[in-house]
């Protein structure tokens, strides 16, 4: 399906060429995807110099942009005559379709903008305006707050208005999770909110678009609160990191405007009233008690009775920075009809969702008051059909619904959530059918990007495991799992997994916040924890899980061009890799624990924390290098080689050529870092690749980090046969053997156990595969040194008894798509680049093949080993061994390789 979804993008493509040329639009079309600070028309963004990106468009190939004009408006009604009172760029001579800074007058607080876009492509000629886009600031520093933090498990306040509204925002956070609502309604569809983040030192807000929920005269503001991440603790986490709060608490402004001009503040303060509602308790790890006799009907109306209620408290708070979230908020994204009800014993139904899922469910019950029902939840079932719960831990998972007995009753909670499959059910009133639950799926709602699909099924399979584990654990921050007693930024699992999740999904926000999160969890000497958020782990962390800070910013300026990430946080990078010399004696770091985690084969942990500190000290000179900061990039430079030195002196046998013990990760993390002299690579090479096949009958022995170095590292030694013989193993241990085992999600461990141990069901951390998906079979890759997708390298690696493969991902600069196709002597491939950027299109010719023609659509661009010149957009070709490389320009190319054999 996802195939045709290519094709059927392609289509649209041409499609919009075509229809431009039937309507006289020839040339360059108006850009359009345009986003500001990564989000599309966002709402409370805390940035003065706000960065956008747009997509081009042109009925043509190989076109550029020349030049751009960018159009910001106080009102709507300005933009429409092409005038930009704010901000009018001009015509900026520049390629630049992606992170162009802002540089018009002071942004105000809260006020929204209106922005439009043109360009100039390759033969000067302008584009037509984009449709105008907006963006909204959110209270931005030096705004102070007015309001203070409330204490209350239900909290309202009424404000009467003299008058039309004619516009009114609400900025609102709390410490835990709150639900906003107003006159009888939730406010917006975000749930779990605010992001979890280090709350002493910084809180996300969210602001909404509220106009039309107020009315001229009364209105009731209420909040429900939740403890969330905020208090959680003393039974989990080490007293020094424990509970943030006591009791969660609630920070709200709200801006009104009245017609006329007469402008209402009201804020959370004293004045509020505060009362115990149905949500008994709440736990993210627990899950949530709720008693529907305890609900107060009317209590977000106005003109409810609220003389029992008492004066919400007012505390001190966080006194953290505030920051506008602006990042894809969590979300019911999806519902689920349950597969199946067992009931393998009296009075206990377990319903099968068919996919293991993070969230909750939704309950429909009719029964009498105070009739209870649990909900309990798990990812596995025994063979009697009851419920497997030695994976979650010491997590309760649970959900207590008490009935008020009033006709038919809805509940979902909403302050925890659970990752689960099955959901066992008791107290039931009467007999439950499907229809009495429905899956709720929970998570922080990234847009999807990428589609891969092949020909053989088990890596499609394999995909949708991978999707399922990547979603089920983001949820404002990456987490490990989404079931037992941690759910926690472990970084490590972050690093390995994030180039996967920026091919799968619109990642750019999200680690932007994460990036930031991390900076608020170091520590003034520079290190940093296991855990982001700190939670859990160690201090300072294993490097393989430091290392998520350096390599996500590296991700970051790879994927999306994001040089502002590298700037802002180059002194704090510095310091942490300044803290790692200082402990590293004789260029050897001794402070790790985890090496290579859920490994098969073990390998020195020591030897994999000095390749680390040679990786973050050589990204790090790298990062001095787009900086233009010559002398730090050569100085550190100059560490990374004194590092290696000690590497090879140390840990490399030049009499069996290995690394260490010669483990599949000690050797694949010397090659993938090129840590190994010249005249011993081959050797080496061939250690590591007959390990795999021959010790160990073509599978891994690594655990998550050294898998992720293997992969890439096979594909760039030419040995992508073997990779993809090692991606659709289905024998223990693989991902295809998990598959073959039912799983729908990835699991912790390449074993399947499902005792009381450290056995999560969802873990993504060997879903780094998921990149080489897209990089090698599906074949969409940066050009080296080029960042953005300015420069792609469209190189698919066409493997034995695969006969077709296709990838997709919409890139920062628009859709870079490929597919292929192979059957004997043929092989297809339509590509598809986007407007700016370019790309070496590298088809492989069979080994034994003879008379190699190569067409693009119709016209020949390849003929008795010479490139053919005339077919628009294709510039050059070459060949390199058995490969002929074609340098294109933008648009949509169909190749089609012929040959004999
Ligand atoms: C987590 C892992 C994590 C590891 C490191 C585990 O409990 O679930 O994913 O990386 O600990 O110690």
């Amino acid at each position: 399906m996802p195939l045709l979804s290519i094709r059927i993008i392609a289509g649209l493509f041409l499609l919009l060429g075509f229809a431009g040329s039937i309507y006289g639009a020839d040339g360059p079309l108006a850009p359009t995807d345009l986003r500001c600070e990564y989000l599309s028309n966002p709402l409370g963004i805390d940035v003065q110099k706000p960065r956008f990106s747009w997509v081009l468009q042109h009925t043509e190939r190989a076109q550029a942009q020349t030049g751009y004009q960018v159009l910001v408006a106080g009102q709507a009604e300005g933009l429409g005559r092409d005038t930009g009172d704010v901000w009018d760029s001009g015509k900026v001579d520049s390629n630049d379709s992606i992170q162009a800074v802002y540089a018009g007058k002071p942004l105000a607080s809260g006020k929204t903008y209106y922005w439009k876009v043109r360009y100039w492509d390759t033969a000067g000629d302008a584009s037509p305006y984009s449709a105008a886009a907006q963006f909204e600031t959110g209270l931005l520093a030096g705004e102070n707050w007015k309001g203070q933090w409330i204490e209350g498990n239900m909290l309202r306040k009424e404000v009467t208005l003299d008058g039309k509204v004619v516009r009114a925002r609400a900025y609102v956070t709390a410490l835990g999770y709150y639900e906003l609502r107003i006159n009888g309604e939730k406010v917006g569809r975000n749930v779990l909110d605010p992001a979890w983040t280090t709350y002493p030192k910084r809180v996300l807000y969210t602001t909404y678009d509220i106009t039309r929920r107020l009315r001229s005269g009364k209105n009731a503001v209420g909040a429900m609160l939740g403890g969330g991440w905020a208090t959680l603790g003393k039974r989990f986490f080490s007293p020094d990191v424990g509970p943030y709060y006591q009791a969660p608490t609630l920070l709200l402004e709200l801006n009104i405007e009245l017609e006329g001009g007469k402008t209402i503040r009201v804020v959370s303060d004293g004045s509020w009233k505060a009362a115990q509602g149905p949500i008994v308790i709440d736990s993210v790890y627990d899950g949530e008690v709720y008693d529907a006799r305890r609900e107060m009907p009317g209590w977000d109306q106005p003109g409810f009775d609220d003389s029992s209620w008492s004066a919400a408290k007012s505390v001190e708070g966080s006194k953290g920075t505030l920051s506008a979230q602006m990042m894809p908020p969590i979300r019911v994204v999806d519902s689920m009809v349950p597969r199946s009800i067992a009931n393998p014993k009296p009075g206990v139904f377990v319903f099968d969702m068919g996919q293991n899922m993070s969230g909750w469910v939704q309950l429909r019950a009719h029964g009498p008051a105070g009739t209870q029902v649990m909900l309990r939840f798990a990812e596995l079932v025994y063979p009697d059909g009851m419920i497997n719960r030695e994976t979650i831990g010491q997590a309760k998972s649970r959900d207590i619904y008490t009935l008020n007995g009033e006709g038919e009753e809805t509940y979902e909670p909403r302050f925890t959530y659970h990752g689960f499959r099955y959901v066992e059910v008791t107290g039931y009133p009467g007999t439950p059918s499907l229809d009495s639950l429905r899956g709720r799926v929970v998570h922080t709602a990234v847009g999807m990007v990428g589609s891969f699909v092949a020909s053989k099924q088990i890596l499609n399979d394999i995909q949708r495991l991978i999707h399922w584990s990547q979603l089920t654990n983001l949820f404002s921050i990456p987490t490990d799992c989404d079931q037992r007693n941690e759910r926690q930024g472990w970084m490590g699992d972050a690093q390995a997994t994030a180039e996967e999740a920026m091919m799968n999904f619109d990642m750019a926000a999200f680690y932007t916040n994460f990036i930031r999160d991390i900076r608020d969890a170091q520590f003034p000497d520079g290190q940093l924890p296991d855990t982001v958020p700190r939670k859990y782990g160690g201090v300072p962390g294993d490097l393989g899980w430091e290392t998520a800070y350096p390599l996500l910013c590296w991700y970051m300026w790879q994927q999306y061009g994001d040089r502002r990430i590298l700037e802002e946080n180059y002194d704090a990078l510095k310091k942490y890799v300044e803290f790692l010399r200082s402990h590293a004696q004789g260029n050897v770091y001794r402070l790790h624990w985890e090496g290579d985690w859920v490994e098969l084969a073990h390998t020195p942990g020591d030897y994999i924390g000095d390749v680390w500190y040679y990786y973050d000290v050589s990204l790090f000179s790298r990062m001095a290098q787009v900086l233009g900061k010559a002398d730090e990039a050569a100085s550190y430079a100059q560490l990374a080689g004194e590092i290696k030195d000690t590497l090879n002196h140390t840990y490399f046998d030049a009499n069996t050529a290995n690394y260490a013990n010669g483990t599949q990760t000690a050797n694949a993390m010397a090659l993938f870092l090129d840590l190994v002299p010249k005249d011993h690579r081959d050797a080496l090479v061939r250690n590591l690749t007959d390990d795999i096949v021959y010790a160990h009958n073509t599978h891994l022995t690594t655990g998550f980090i050294g898998v992720k170095f293997l992969m890439p590292l096979l594909t760039a030694l030419g040995r992508s046969d073997l990779a993809y013989d090692l991606a659709v193993q289905t024998t223990y241990p693989s991902w295809g053997y998990m598959v073959k085992r039912g799983a729908t999600t990835l699991w912790e461990l390449w074993q399947e156990k499902t005792g009381p141990a450290m056995n999560s069901q969802d873990h993504i951390m060997f879903g780094s595969v998921g990149a080489w998906f897209y990089n090698a079979l599906g074949g969409i890759n940066l050009s080296p040194d080029s960042v953005g997708y300015q420069h792609i390298r469209i190189a698919p690696q066409i493997v034995e008894d695969l006969n077709w493969a296709g990838a997709s991902v919409d890139t920062i600069r628009g859709t870079v798509s490929s597919s292929w196709t192979h059957s004997p002597g043929i092989i297809t491939l339509e590509v598809t680049v986007p407007v700016n950027s370019d790309a070496q299109v590298v088809i492989p010719t069979e080994e034994q093949m003879t008379d190699v023609v190569i067409r693009e659509g119709d016209r020949v661009v390849w003929e008795n080993g010479r490139y053919v010149s005339g077919d628009p957009g294709v510039k050059a070709g070459t060949q390199d061994g058995r490969l002929v490389v074609f340098q294109v320009g933008s648009g949509h190319y169909s190749f089609r390789l012929t040959g004999e054999e």
